[in-house]
């Protein structure tokens, strides 16, 4: 299958402001000592493909860089290095028309679908937008069809086109972000943690949804969750991250059924279906560490990794491919260790 988006040693730093009592009380050999640490590095040197039609999940706890990633490809933040291709297209260096058109084949929905819907709007309106932006000359009429079929596809009822935000319940109010998201005939989706603010009992309407839209229409996305667990009947592929870094991505029923990267063990060893006997289970100690200062030149995972050798904090692992569709980046693994 022919790829459709590829991110090629992908990086994103943000350098932090200095403090008011740092600029004022530090001599100036001691900011910049200082300095070195205040980098925060939140996309370390990532590397994945999507494929036509597919569905990837990005997994990682919270901090781990998903939503960077998430706004890098949409353009909404500069990367610090790397590239990112859009059907062998570097996006980052477009034209202003041709970002234009870029930005109407890729869309994006959010964890909080009330903040990305315009209070002031009734949902008709909402959902009239994008088209009157990406298809100036369609006139009312073409536009209200359009509506409520994408409104059709979401489950809502046509009933919905008067009202506004507030008046929908989050689940409702995801679907709309969904059909607005689609309205303009958008080839590529990014839903950053679309279900996490949504009750559970909701959240399979949206994963529906979802998988139907990429059934029945081809629909490329690039799922973020920190849950793995909904990834399963979802995702073809998997890619978990952790601190800015790739650990393993690889077919899903293969990630489920032998997971090899120690951060995947223990992010399923945490889902209660897939869990092992507790005597088993990979119990994380403590929290993701802060990525300001971070050391670039060892294992992401090394802290918190129960088989932790001295070798994974004197040099990063690459990943490594491990039978046909699995990569994972762990020196025990290519030590045979684990
Ligand atoms: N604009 C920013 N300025 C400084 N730090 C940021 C900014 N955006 C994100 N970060 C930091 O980058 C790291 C990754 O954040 P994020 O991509 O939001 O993670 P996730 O979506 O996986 O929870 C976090 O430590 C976060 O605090
Ligand atoms: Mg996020």
């Amino acid at each position: 299958m022919e790829s459709l988006l590829s991110i090629r040693n992908l990086k994103k730093s943000f350098v932090l402001e200095s403090s008011f009592f740092k600029t004022v009380f530090l001599k100036k050999k001691q900011q910049d000592q200082a300095d070195s640490t205040r980098i925060l590095h939140a996309v370390n040197d990532i590397s994945f493909e999507i494929l036509k039609g597919e569905m990837l999940a990005l997994v990682g706890e919270s901090g781990s860089g998903k939503s960077t990633i998430a706004q890098m490809i949409m353009r909404l933040l500069d990367l610090s290095s790397g590239s990112i291709l859009y059907r062998d297209k570097a996006i980052e260096r477009l034209s202003r028309k041709q970002l234009f058109s870029y930005r109407k084949k890729m869309q994006m929905i959010f964890q909080n679908p009330f903040a990305s819907l315009s209070p002031r709007m009734r949902v008709q309106e909402i959902m009239h937008e994008p088209l009157s932006i990406h298809y100036p000359k369609m006139n009312f009429t073409e536009r209200q069809n359009k509506t409520k079929e994408m409104l059709n596809i979401c489950a809502m009822g046509e009933d919905s086109l008067s009202r506004f935000p507030h008046e929908l319940s989050g689940g409702q109010q995801q679907r709309i972000a969904i059909a607005r998201a689609l309205i303009s005939n958008c080839e590529f989706l990014v839903a950053d943690e679309p279900v996490s603010a949504l009750d559970v009992s909701v959240q399979a309407q949206i994963l529906n949804i979802l998988s139907e839209l990429k059934k029945n229409k081809g629909l490329t996305c690039l799922f973020i969750t920190h849950d793995l667990s909904i990834t399963k009947h979802m995702a073809d592929r998997i890619a978990v991250i952790y601190l800015g870094s790739l650990c393993e991505i690889g077919k899903t029923s293969d990630v489920f059924r032998k997971p090899l990267h120690p951060y995947t063990k223990a992010l399923l060893s945490a889902v209660p279906e897939f869990g092992k006997p507790l005597a088993q289970r990979i119990e994380l100690k403590g929290d993701i560490p802060t990525p300001v200062g971070l050391d670039l030149n060892s294992c992401s995972f090394a802290s918190r990794c129960p088989y932790v050798k001295d070798r994974c904090y004197a040099e990063k692992p690459k990943l490594q491919s491990y039978g046909k569709n699995v990569l994972a980046a762990c020196h025990g693994l290519e030590e045979k260790r684990l």
